[in-house]
């Protein structure tokens, strides 16, 4: 049976954790209650624990409950954290990570998914406060439900009214029960690595990309079920199992290969495609010719795969996802080309040398899409690649 610890703040809309549980325990799912002290002034202990048919832990500091189960093992025990109503205060407290009671103690030694339903007066949620500890905890990947707009009770009108029940029931049951392979059917062209511009027979201009990020992604793909084309320059990583690889090595020749691999729902362009190309390039080798003067090097500009297939048009997959790798002005940068470039998302990397990114194994990243920019903590590779895996499947899932 699954379980889910509610942690109940005090909000006027704190009643209705009430009807949840009942709703929660209906579905089947264990509940174990959690209060801060003012939610005690909204429902009763009492109540909470006659629902959930489980022990009401309130006080931090409580010897026994810390001995029958210590605040650690209680965040840890459940499999998702649910904050119904979630108030302004509880909310603040998690976004700078303050733990001076059980509830926000338990949220933050926690390593389970969580769920904040908010619920407080349109001025508190408009507040800048709120909406940038919002931001701030959808950034570190709260899952957020509601609030609704609506009539509240204190007699005022707009959005902080919390989900109803239902809501957050189906938003429960989402997450303990993700859809297991949600983009079966669909088909998503990655591409990965550097490219090779070759200078004569032997010799290439290339970056330092080593093709993990790409290939990740690639692979995260083919776990929720895509069939995946994956265009790959070259790479030292191994071929993602399950994927459809098409091996290149210019920018030209990844172009040519992602428009022969369209139609595609989705299209993700990780690769580190050079810009430009030798425009002198040369069938033979050149040879160092003693006393020669050095040969020069004329570059031009390489086609931009992302913006020839993000152009609108009727072979343009539905999601379009860019990389933007740079040293300065991330977001700034970022957020240009996703306007620029016509793309949904824009996954942004700062690759300053200190940061170890391009070549490592993690990752930093800000997602950059319709609503803004989030901040991904940092991450493995392979986590970064199964986010945005899923937050493609979630695009997909409401194009
Ligand atoms: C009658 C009443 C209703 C309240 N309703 C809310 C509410 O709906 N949302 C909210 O964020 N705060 C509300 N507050 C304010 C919180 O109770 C207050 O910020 C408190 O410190 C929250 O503590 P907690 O987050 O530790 O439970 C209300 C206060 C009162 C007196």
């Amino acid at each position: 049976m699954k379980r889910v610890l509610l942690i109940v703040s005090g909000g006027i809309a704190a009643f209705k954790a009430l009807e949840l549980i009942r709703l929660l325990r209906k579905a089947g799912l264990s509940v174990v209650c959690a209060t801060t002290e003012n939610a005690e002034q909204f429902v009763t202990p009492l109540s909470l624990q006659a629902l959930s048919e489980n022990k009401v832990y309130g006080a931090l500091f409580s010897l026994t409950d810390e001995s029958e189960m210590g605040h650690i093992q209680l965040s840890r025990s459940a499999d998702l954290l649910v904050v119904v109503p979630a108030t302004a205060n509880i909310l603040a407290k998690m976004a700078a990570g303050i733990a001076d009671d059980l509830a926000s103690t338990v949220l933050l030694a926690t390593d389970k998914p969580v769920l904040v339903a908010p619920a407080m007066n349109v001025r508190m949620w408009l507040h800048p406060a709120t909406q940038a500890n919002m931001k701030t905890l959808a950034g570190r990947g709260v899952h957020i439900v509601g609030p609704d707009e609506g009539a509240m009770a204190c007699n005022e009108f707009g959005p902080g009214r919390m989900a109803e029940p239902p809501a957050i029931l189906a938003a429960i049951s989402a997450l303990l029960e993700p859809p297991v392979r949600p983009l079966l059917g669909r088909h998503v062209l990655v591409t990965s690595g550097p490219t090779h511009e070759p200078i004569d027979p032997v010799r290439y201009i290339a970056n330092r990309s080593s093709g993990r990020q790409g290939h990740a992604i690639a692979a995260a793909l083919v776990r929720l079920g895509a069939r995946v084309t994956l265009v790959s320059g070259p790479v030292g990583v191994p071929d993602p199992a399950g994927a459809d690889v098409v091996r290149v090595e210019s920018a030209r020749e990844m172009l040519d290969a992602c428009q022969a691999a369209l139609p595609a729902d989705a299209a993700v362009f990780a690769a580190a495609v050079a810009d430009w190309r030798v425009a002198n390039a040369t069938d033979s080798k050149i040879k160092k010719q003693p006393g020669a003067a050095a040969p020069a090097l004329e570059l031009v500009p390489n086609p931009d795969i992302l913006a020839t297939i993000a152009a609108a048009g009727p072979r343009r997959p539905q999601i379009v996802v860019g990389f933007a790798a740079e040293t300065d002005d991330l977001l700034a940068n970022a957020q240009s080309k996703l306007i620029r470039k016509n793309a949904d998302f824009i996954v942004a990397n700062d690759v300053s040398p200190e940061t170890g990114i391009m070549g490592g194994t993690e990752n930093a990243v800000h997602l950059i899409g319709p609503n803004g920019s989030e901040e991904w903590p940092r991450l493995a590779k392979d986590a970064v690649a199964q986010r945005l895996a899923e937050r493609i499947a979630a695009a997909l899932g409401q194009a």
